[in-house]
């Protein structure tokens, strides 16, 4: 150990500081041993009874504590804000930013070498890494992990995509909202995050693929012995890469955003991992783009999860997790460190799938090709997403004319209208939810089929909007079109009865309106008066980057690692 370690510069003091300091922390009864100089680990926690996903992390916490103990170092837990994605109005994307402020603030203020994050619910993950990187001392991630499986009726069912099915089922008349009600308390048995492919399992998938995590933390079962076991191994190799100055840095290279690329194409993850991963590499000065996502594009679709798939994460955990699938594409993966100092090649050491049928073996995949497709455009001159693993191959290469929804609000009056001028062909644009728009960019891009077509049998439809979709959500759904409308993007110009094409072949949107007719439309257009007028989403709206850029706030792009030097008193 060459460089003084940080907190002693808080606890190695013998003046009137390090009185105070060490003081007023005895007042919880740690021993003199514990200011010995051995390394501080804070304990970022994100459980909070709001946050249904991330309540098994107090169990966790102590199991981290253990750990950090037992290899000499001193835990210290602390809370931070926490973001529970299906309590939060309007949307817990608002607020993934002021989480990483507040990680990233604690993190400098507090006299800690190392911090343990731990999250779990879909902004948490994220957020914590985001403020991690950006004050960059030794970190590392504990996931909640999945809730166990959803049960109803002998049958599994998935958070979210079940959600999303009942719901259109109840809406073509085909489930009794009776029935719809009862599986609300077989969906959600146990601690842990949505037990689909959703955010959450994605950003924990991708965190463990860059080594963030100890391997096998992302798929393990919230509840299942291992995982606590894992948080206890986690709080001795914390105190370890305290020693090795090991730092997010070193970890998050452009090698290792292409690793998490790569895996978020073989397990068919998230839509959302697109603004999550270009936010982290802006926090650590990686010029990651939104081209880049398509690194995986050829990748095949290994993992047989909702909402691309049929199982759930408690089946993936048992068929072998992330290892199993970094063994099956370590042709494909770059080299780069991870926590435990090696290479990412050694996550999947000896790692076996338990069940073909779940993780597929790259000779049998669920798809062939299966990552992300980026969509450019007059109608998105910055770009859009598409989800192909998740969509309906027919509808990937259409054109149609459009209907128009406005608003969040207009959508929802008009949806169930039995009169709505739509048919399967209609290509349903919804504006005005981008970061600015709503504000905060919500899940709601995955528009309902309207009613009279969900009586028809109809259940896919292409759908374009400048929002996000629940990473539980499927469909052709045309997602994060930039620059927003709300911004003065070419999606606030879009009339009902104007011609759409999508096709995710050639990465093609194209509004088929001739640039006059769009500069007449753009004369008169005015942007909608703000929702927020103060505080942190005043804030939020005014210095919100586009989805392309990651949608971080543009003053916490990159990161400062310089000492506090100026004492509290
Ligand atoms: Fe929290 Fe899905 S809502 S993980
Ligand atoms: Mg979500």
């Amino acid at each position: 150990m060459t460089k003084p370690r940080r907190s002693a510069a808080w606890y190695g003091k013998l003046d009137k500081d390090g009185f105070i300091h060490r003081s007023w922390m005895k007042n919880q009864g740690f021993p003199d041993h514990a200011f010995d100089g051995r390394p501080i680990i804070g304990i970022c926690n994100t459980w909070s009874e709001l946050t249904p996903c991330n309540s098994g992390l107090r169990v966790l916490a102590e199991a981290v504590k253990r750990g950090v103990w037992e290899a000499g170092g001193f835990p210290v837990e602390f809370p931070v804000t926490s973001l529970g994605e299906t309590q939060m109005k309007p949307t817990a994307m608002l607020f993934r930013n002021l989480l990483a402020m507040d990680v990233e603030e604690c993190i400098r203020a507090y006299g800690i070498d190392g911090v343990v994050l731990l999250g779990g619910c879909d902004k948490t993950t994220p957020g914590q890494v985001m403020g991690a990187a950006s004050v960059d001392i030794p970190s590392i991630v504990v996931s909640s992990g999945p809730m166990l499986n959803g049960k109803w009726r002998g049958k599994d069912i998935g958070s979210g995509t079940d959600v999303w099915k009942f719901s259109e089922a109840v809406r073509a008349g085909d489930m009794t909202l009776q029935d719809f009600m009862a599986a609300e308390s077989g969906m959600s048995r146990s601690a842990g995050v949505c037990m689909t492919m959703g955010t959450a399992s994605t950003m924990a998938s991708l965190v463990e693929a860059m080594g963030l995590s100890l391997p096998t933390n992302a798929a393990l079962p919230a509840v299942d012995a291992r995982r606590t076991a894992l948080a206890h191994h986690t709080g001795r190799r914390i105190v370890e890469m305290v020693e090795e100055d090991l730092k997010p840095s070193d970890i998050l290279t452009r090698e290792s955003f292409e690793n998490a690329i790569l895996t978020n194409a073989a397990v068919g993850g998230s839509t959302n991992a697109v603004v999550h991963l270009l936010a982290i590499a802006g926090r650590v000065g990686v010029d990651l783009t939104l081209a880049d996502i398509e690194l995986g594009r050829d990748i095949p679709l290994l993992v047989n999860c909702m909402p691309s798939g049929k199982y759930l994460m408690e089946d993936f955990a048992y068929a072998g997790g992330v290892p199993a699938v970094l063994a099956q594409i370590r042709a494909h993966l770059r080299p780069a460190q991870t926590v435990l100092g090696g290479d990412i090649s050694a996550y999947s050491d000896g790692a076996e799938i338990f069940n073909d049928d779940v993780i597929r073996p790259l000779s049998n995949p669920v798809k062939p090709a299966a990552g992300l497709r980026v969509l450019r455009g007059n109608l998105a001159p910055d770009g859009a997403i598409v989800k192909p693993s998740a969509a309906t191959d027919a509808l990937l290469e259409h054109e149609g004319l459009a209907y128009v929804f406005e608003t969040i609000e207009q959508l929802k009056a008009e949806i169930d209208r039995e009169d709505l001028p739509v048919t399967p062909d209609t290509v349903l644009v919804l504006k005005g939810c981008g970061p600015k728009g709503y504000p905060g960019m919500p899940e709601v891009g995955n528009m309902p089929i309207p009613a009279k077509l969900v009586k028809q049998g109809v259940r896919d439809m292409v759908r374009v909007s400048d929002a996000r979709m629940s990473g539980t959500a499927f469909g052709t759904v045309v997602l994060h079109v930039a620059p927003e409308a709300q911004a003065g993007g070419p999606l606030a110009l879009v009339k009902t009865g104007d011609r759409i094409r999508v096709s995710a072949s050639r990465g093609e949107l194209t509004l088929l309106v001739d640039d006059a007719e769009l500069a007449t439309r753009r004369a008169s257009w005015q942007p909608d008066p703000a929702h927020y007028t103060r505080g942190y989403a005043k804030l939020y709206v005014d210095h919100v980057l586009q989805a392309d850029k990651g949608a971080d706030l543009d003053f916490l792009v990159g990161k400062d690692t310089r000492p506090v030097t100026r004492e509290s008193h």
